[in-house]
């Protein structure tokens, strides 16, 4: 991404964002980042997954004729980081995104978010409840995209024409007592029918599902755009991230490490047991007992269950799931606009195992996901290995389960 010099005369200033004392490192979220007094947001860099731009992780999963292009690309990262850097007014690309869900607990949170991204030149926001009042908010940031409000279903087409990344947040959450497979009923029909209208409408667009239970509606998902001829395994992604980004949080924490630096590989699904955090690939490398990947797997594992219980029958993680999918939509904005580095974990058509869906870290391209990276699964300890095959038949029968209610609704229509 280029950076353009700005006018030598506008002043520039750094944000101090304090954390129990100390500055936010520059990649952190908001932390670190430039501002100029005219330009309010010229350097979005807080949702760039760790894993994209350490060296490490990639010699990890990358081919030996690779790494001295690895090595080049990250050197002039670094370089470029170390620098201040002054911004143009402009958006660096102009693509379009929409938020199916804008008016939920994780939609309005999320288009705040991506409103802040330089990569987006107009964002769409949908819901069936009135999301007026959550555009004309939102739509007041001085930052580049141009924000449009889309109610009900007569609208929905015209929110989804022209559009190149289409985010699902919308759905019922979890109460407390809840499992996300009890969201089923409620949660498959709207997956259904939106992505029927993302079909119908904007074809080429990513479509990053978010509605719970993601092992089943990735695959509704699935079934839908083949019924309409229009499947692109490639573009379908379930997002996975907040299950990332928490085992990120909670072993940085644990083992003191800086946050910034850590990258935790999340695999399998996205509810309960099919989470699995590959802790054995934490970057950079530390060493944990078996007590402590016990207890760090189920937290992971049961985090989305510890914010349904805090938050007491008012819903499920919205602040944390906006950072995440905001942070996921980044990196597949950053990939059409041909940034050749970004790898995120998701789930998505896959062959790495006997499943036919399968959370992984991927590498995201121009076309969606370029290759599935089956390295992390490779020399899994013990506990990793047996957790990985308990999982299967789990995620298997959601993955069925998905995939009979769209063929069911088929043969019924
Ligand atoms: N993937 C993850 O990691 C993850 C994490 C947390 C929550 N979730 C899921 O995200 C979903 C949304 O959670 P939330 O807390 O924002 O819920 P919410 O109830 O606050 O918001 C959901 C929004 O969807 C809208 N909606 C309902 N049906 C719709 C339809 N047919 N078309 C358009 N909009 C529609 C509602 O009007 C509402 O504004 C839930 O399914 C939840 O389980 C996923």
């Amino acid at each position: 991404m280029a950076a353009v010099a700005a006018s030598a005369t506008a002043p520039t200033f750094t944000v101090g964002i304090t954390h129990r004392g100390t500055s936010l490192p520059r990649s952190s979220p908001l932390g670190g980042l430039r501002f100029n007094s005219q330009n309010p947001l010229k350097n979005f860099c807080g949702l760039k997954a760790s894993s994209s731009v350490t060296l490490e992780s990639q010699l990890s999963f990358s081919g030996k004729e690779t790494v001295s292009a690895l090595r080049a690309s990250f050197a002039s990262k670094a370089q470029t980081q170390d620098r201040t850097i002054h911004y143009n007014l402009q958006p660096q690309a102009s693509f379009r995104v929409a938020v199916l869900g804008a008016a939920g607990g994780i939609g309005q949170p999320l288009a705040l978010l991506i409103k802040m991204s330089p990569l987006v030149s107009d964002l769409h926001l949908y819901d069936i409840a009135n999301v007026k009042g959550v555009a004309a908010d939102i739509s007041h940031c001085n930052t580049p995209s141009q924000v449009r409000d889309f109610t009900g279903a007569a609208e929905l087409a015209n929110c989804l024409k022209g559009v190149d990344v289409v985010v699902i947040p919308a759905g019922v959450p979890r109460k407390p007592g809840m499992t996300r497979d009890d969201l089923f009923n409620i949660n498959a029909g709207i997956v259904r029918d939106l992505v029927s209208a993302v079909a119908d409408n904007c074809p080429g667009a990513f479509i990053h599902i978010i509605s719970n239970p993601v092992n089943s509606t990735v695959p509704i998902a699935a079934e839908v755009l083949k019924q309409k001829g229009v499947y692109d395994p490639k573009k379908l992604f379930g997002v996975t991230t907040l299950d990332v980004v928490r085992a990120n949080t909670f072993v940085a924490q644990r083992k003191n490490l800086k946050l910034i630096d850590v990258d935790v590989p999340v695999v399998g699904g996205h509810a309960g047991i099919t989470i699995l955090p590959l802790l054995s690939k934490t970057k950079p490398s530390a060493s944990f007992t078996d007590e402590e990947i016990e207890e760090l797997t189920v937290r992971i594992q049961n985090a989305g269950t510890e914010v349904v219980e805090a938050k007491a029958g008012a819903g499920s993680a919205t602040l944390s799931m906006a950072y995440a999918a905001a942070r996921f939509v980044e990196s597949s904005l950053r990939a059409l606009d041909g940034d050749g580095d970004v790898y995120e974990c998701s789930f998505v058509q896959s062959d790495l195992t006997e499943l036919p869906f399968f959370a992984s870290r991927v590498k995201l391209g121009r076309k969606g996901v370029e290759a599935l990276i089956p390295s992390d699964l490779i020399g899994l300890i013990e506990y990793e290995q047996k957790a990985l095959e308990a999982l299967k038949p789990e995620l298997k029968a959601s993955i069925e389960k998905g995939i009979a209610f769209a063929q069911k609704q088929t043969v019924a229509a």
